[in-house]
């Protein structure tokens, strides 16, 4: 969160977004429930040859491999597997972090092998007083490692200047726990769980450059240089260096690799829900206020649409995700789809109340409306036929919570994700 909107009253900030967005999108963002358009969603249980879905199996070999098909190609673009050069290097490791409640470790990820080439830096604690292997939250980090605690063990990295093209700098001392609001370490450690974090633009920095930095270029077949119109834009590409902290993980004694929950806010919680899609490993998946092209419904239209976001963040989806500005209702798909994708593992999807530009609706009907897959695989919809008041979580294998508040990450956020953690994974 920028230090700006926290001094603006929200109601402001309402208003400044959608200015912006009008600006950008040259369209006047939607805050009206009766201007929603009437809409159909496609149905996560009827294959494209007109099937129905009845039992597991057509879900598990068929329905579920069409639906994540047809994300790859209109929406966050094909990525590439694991690669197979990627070496693992530890360098540093704290048993006594935090006056002796975790264990700090930093891995450097070298995702082709080569030094040289874009890596990142997992920075991980791990809580001292709980047998081995713990169960841990791994999340993208927007402000660098360095700004999720004030701990001065960790190693100050390289961080790229929001919007400013091209120019990164070492972060400074002064930038330490800079952004530790969002991040409650103890809180997290306290309950049993480890964390694990990656500054995101290790992965591709932020910012519309053509893929030219970042992991793109690693993969680029002779003569390319720009993805495919299917191919992965930035959000896929930091789902796939989740994936690759996985890998890690696998590797990692101290780690139980079978109960990682992964987290995200905003765009990164949009991330979080597509790693969650297309890496079945995650164990439980949490989109924070992730809003479009995460847990809203695009064919809501209401706050950020798809025009909107294509246009201020041209980056981040497949260049095919363009063909539907102003067109929802031609996606074959729609994001409660996503989050069926997920199906049967645990997902919570949250919302804050002030945060109208996610459509926090939107959010809470995706959760809703993926509840016939998990129903089919035997897991618990969501336990709300509408919106639970504010700050009441609604908790199946499917949970939905909208808090007081504005577009963060607090500790009620967290409290409740550690519900769900719980439990799921003490069973
Ligand atoms: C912008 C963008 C959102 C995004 C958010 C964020 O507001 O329009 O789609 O979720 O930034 O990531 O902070």
């Amino acid at each position: 969160m920028s230090p700006i909107r926290q001094v603006i009253p929200s109601a402001l900030v309402v208003i400044l977004v959608s200015l912006v967005a009008t600006v950008t999108s040259g369209q006047q963002a939607n805050y009206d429930e009766t201007k929603v358009p009437a809409y159909t969603l496609p149905d996560p249980l009827i294959c494209a040859d007109g099937t129905a879905v009845k039992d597991a199996q057509t879900w598990r070999q068929k329905r579920r491999p069409e639906i994540l098909k047809l994300f790859e190609e209109h929406v966050y673009g094909k990525a590439p597997g694991r690669p197979e050069s990627m070496t693992f290097m530890t360098t540093s490791v704290n048993k006594d972090a935090l006056g002796g409640l975790a264990t700090r470790k930093e891995v450097t990820v070298y995702f082709t092998g080569r030094q040289q080439d874009p890596n990142m830096s997992i920075l991980i604690y791990l809580p001292n007083n709980v047998s081995k292997p713990v169960r841990l939250f791994v999340g993208l980090n927007f402000g660098g490692n360095h700004a999720i605690h004030s701990d001065p063990g960790i190693t100050l990295g390289r961080i790229w200047a929001r919007g400013n093209k091209e120019k990164s700098s070492r972060a400074t001392e002064k930038s330490r726990g800079s952004g530790a609001d969002a991040w409650p370490v103890e809180r997290i450690l306290a309950r049993g769980y480890g964390l694990a974090t990656i500054y995101y633009c290790d992965i591709d920095p932020d910012f519309d450059d053509g893929f030219k930095n970042g992991v793109h270029p690693l993969f680029y077949k002779n003569g390319q240089d720009k993805p495919a119109a299917n191919e992965w834009g930035s959000i896929a590409a930091w789902a796939w260096g989740l994936s690759r902290a996985l890998d890690y993980f696998q590797t990692d004694a101290d780690i139980d690799a079978k109960k990682v929950a992964v987290m995200g806010h905003s765009r990164l919680g949009k991330t979080a829900l597509w790693a969650g899609a297309t890496d079945e490993r995650f164990a439980l998946v949490i989109s924070n206020d992730s809003g479009c092209g995460g847990a809203a419904l695009s064919r809501r239209c209401f706050g950020e649409t798809v025009a909107a976001i294509n246009k201020s963040f041209p980056h981040w989806f497949c260049d095919n995700f363009n063909e539907y500005n102003g067109k929802e209702a031609d996606l074959p798909v729609d994001q409660h789809m996503l989050v069926g994708l997920i199906a049967p593992r645990p997902v919570y999807v949250a919302s804050a109340e002030e945060d109208k530009w996610a459509d926090p609706r939107g959010e809470f009907l995706s959760a809703k409306h993926a509840g016939g897959v998990y129903k089919l695989l035997g897991a618990i919809p969501l336990p709300a036929e509408d919106m639970p008041p504010v700050g009441q979580a609604a908790m199946g294998t499917v949970a939905y919570h909208i808090r007081p508040g504005k577009h963060a990450v607090t500790d009620y956020d967290w409290d409740r994700y550690m519900d769900l953690a719980d439990k799921h994974f003490k069973k």
